[in-house]
């Protein structure tokens, strides 16, 4: 068998036109132009890739974009500052802090600081609760993107054996509530997990979400399986030269490949997703801002 391939990119691009059209009726029925802010600490290249990613993309689709790039050496109060200015802002619906942030800065003091109702990362302990128990408003991105290349490959997930390799705040605890809410049987497997390759055997989804790469052996997975990688590593590719490197997700893709029914690659597959689904919540807490 080869696995079909999950073509994140494009179904991001698509979701994204639906987007730009739910902005185009909220304009002109409504007269309200949703507005995302993101503040970046310092001179991170990658971060600065990220947040440029992001202020193009919020901008393609019809919304208001606001960048606050502050020096390296902000003090934690002005960050701080900035953000409660943007809270009170009421053409700013969206707001994300790129982390991570410098160490003089208290990374859950400006989570704490962000208005539950414009915390588009949904790293609020509201918003996760929200999640958890299903009442409307932000969804954390990557496990939202995740979910609907699931969906749109399998359709209804009820009663489908799930497992979420991983159990970060960020991806793994919350992907597993969002295939609990759509009625998968869910294990959230993490490091201390026993005899892992049993537990995927009887996979029919598995969502890799370790952030170590090609942790997941192919000859773990059921046959016909689909296989989300969340996992974006860097490593060494002496085969493309000396000093080159790769991104690998955190599933041997090669042979993950010969046994799954479909399969995520690593780029091109959750990654794009995960940007425009941070779009379709700000789009949400505008609506939700303007009843
Ligand atoms: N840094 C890397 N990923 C993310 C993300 O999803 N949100 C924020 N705020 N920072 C990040």
């Amino acid at each position: 068998m080869t696995a079909k391939i999950i073509d994140g990119k494009a179904f991001a691009a698509g979701l994204r036109e639906r987007i730009a059209e739910h902005v185009a009726r909220l304009k002109s029925e409504h007269g309200i132009t949703p507005g995302l802010a993101v503040i970046i600490v310092g001179h991170d290249p990658a971060s600065q890739v990220y947040v440029n990613n992001k202020a193009r993309q919020t901008k393609e689709v019809g919304m208001n974009s606001f960048k606050y790039e502050l020096p390296e050496d902000v003090s934690e109060d002005e960050v701080l500052a900035l953000i409660e200015e943007l809270n009170n802002r009421d053409d700013v619906n969206g707001i994300l802090c790129q982390l991570p942030v410098p160490k003089h800065i208290d990374e859950n003091k400006i989570i704490n600081a962000l208005s539950p109702a414009k915390d588009v990362d949904c790293f609020s302990p509201e918003n996760v609760g929200k999640v958890a128990i299903g009442l409307p408003g932000p969804v954390p991105c990557t496990p939202l993107g995740s979910l609907m290349l699931l969906r749109d490959e399998l359709g209804d997930l009820s009663g489908k054996n799930a497992v979420v390799i991983g159990r970060s705040n960020l991806v793994g605890k919350p992907m597993g509530a969002l295939l609990l809410r759509d009625s998968a049987t869910v294990t959230i497997a993490h490091s201390r997990t026993q005899d892992l390759p049993a537990i995927c055997a009887a996979a029919d989804i598995i969502v890799a979400a370790v952030g170590r790469p090609e942790m997941v052996k192919g000859d773990w997975i059921k046959p016909g399986a689909t296989v989300i990688d969340v996992g974006i590593n860097r490593v060494n590719a002496p085969e493309k030269g000396e000093g080159k490197t790769k991104l690998v997700g955190d599933v041997e893709y090669s042979e993950a490949a010969k046994v799954a029914g479909a399969i995520t690659p690593v780029p091109g597959g959750v990654g794009p997703m995960t940007i425009a689904c941070l779009l379709a919540n700000t789009v949400t807490t505008a609506c939700l801002a303007n009843g």
